[in-house]
């Protein structure tokens, strides 16, 4: 089982637990160690009970070359020394295409959950990681019904394929109530239902000074209303530190920066939040099943059953759509949105059997 950065860990959480429940499988965990950053990793083993990795790879940031490259370098000494039946990856970042290419290219099996995703914008890296990951992977597991469709019109055989649901909402599910008692909202003066949670690390609008402009030029106005709270991602940290950006900031007084928080106070900040303002995957999952309003701060999705069932949409970097849809869940015209299927809590007790059918 592989895991690399944040949005890793609460996949492979109940993916740990679920083989846990199979004497005759041993799980081993490899982190790479993408991410290193306590705030980014240490914090998410403690609180989701994951047990501590086997083996940590320990190869950093780097530009993706390198970090892709030490990756692969180092996992093909894990796998030499001891091989293992099966290679599970997850998710689209990149120790998910790295160490599933060391594994085919050894003759292991892979297995990719969260198959299937496609956003169809192949400037972000993540997209270049599910498409060539889904094309190496024997057994392709989706969270949604799009990735069934996107694989199947990539031409994956069908016995390849499975819609188990969303491993991220297992975890949600699992510690919902557990987040409930965080006492993040008194510690940062907020009150439920009153404040807009905000959070932004993609390159596409964090390493372009103009596009995080315009992100902010809306952010103003909003933060004069009401208080907009910012864990700021590291990636974010360094684009706003200096120059105008950071002046532009420093006159916001509604605007909370603090560090990247742990799971369980950034589940209670979403759940109590007015709208969540964001660019990340995970959180126009999570929104959808709090059924708590999303602004995606992108053009597109990979996630389409977030908009379609669920409570997400898209008002990219643009500040006068992103004022509109503020402006639209104010007036309560946002429905009520469904869960889409399968998103019940048991999609890594789903894979599980699937694996252990096919593969022990
Ligand atoms: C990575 C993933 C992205 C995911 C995001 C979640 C890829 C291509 N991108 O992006 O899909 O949504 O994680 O956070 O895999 N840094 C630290 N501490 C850390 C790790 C990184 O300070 O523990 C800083 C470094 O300066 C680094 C920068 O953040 O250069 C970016 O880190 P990196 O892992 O390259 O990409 P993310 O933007 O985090």
């Amino acid at each position: 089982m592989i895991a690399g950065a944040r949005p890793n860990f609460m996949k492979i959480a109940p993916l740990m637990s679920a083989f846990s429940k199979y004497p005759q499988v041993h799980c081993r965990l490899v982190h790479t160690g993408q991410h290193y950053d306590p705030a980014l990793s240490r914090i998410f083993f403690d609180e989701l009970g994951i047990p501590k990795p086997d083996v940590n790879l320990e190869v950093g940031s780097g530009s993706h070359a390198s970090q892709t490259a030490e990756i692969m370098k180092r996992f093909e000494k894990v796998l030499e020394q001891s091989p293992p039946h099966a290679v599970i990856v997850v998710g689209d970042v990149n120790s998910t295409i790295a160490c599933g290419l060391v594994a085919v290219k050894m003759g292991i099996r892979l297995a990719h959950v969260e198959a299937g995703l496609r956003s169809f914008d192949r400037t972000m890296p993540e997209e270049i990681n599910r498409v060539l990951t889904d094309a190496i992977s024997d057994l392709l597991f989706c969270s949604e019904a799009s990735g069934v469709t996107n694989l199947r019109r990539e031409g994956v055989p069908e016995d390849k394929i499975f819609l188990v649901g969303n491993v991220m909402i297992d975890t949600l599910l699992r510690h919902r109530e557990r987040a409930e008692a965080s006492r993040i909202l008194e510690t940062l003066g907020l009150e439920t239902d009153e404040y807009v949670l905000l959070t932004l690390h993609r390159p596409s609008n964090v390493d372009s000074d103009g596009t995080l402009a315009r992100i902010f030029a809306a952010l103003e106005v909003v933060q004069k209303e009401r208080p907009v709270v910012f864990p700021v991602h590291p990636r974010t940290r360094k684009a706003i530190t200096s120059g105008t950006l950071a002046r532009q900031i420093a006159d916001m007084p509604g605007l909370k920066l603090v560090d990247p928080l742990g799971y369980l106070d950034f589940i209670k900040l979403m759940a109590h939040a007015k709208v969540v303002l964001t660019d990340s995957g995970g959180i126009q999952e999570e929104t959808t099943v709090l059924q708590i309003p999303c602004l995606t701060l992108r053009n597109n999705t990979e996630r389409p059953s977030t908009i379609e069932m669920g409570t997400n949409r898209l008002v990219g970097a643009d500040p006068d759509r992103i004022l509109a849809g503020y402006r639209t869940v104010l007036a309560n015209k946002c429905p009520v949105g469904k869960i889409p299927p399968f998103w019940d809590g048991h999609a890594a007790e789903r894979i599980a059997e699937i694996l252990i059918q096919r593969w022990a």
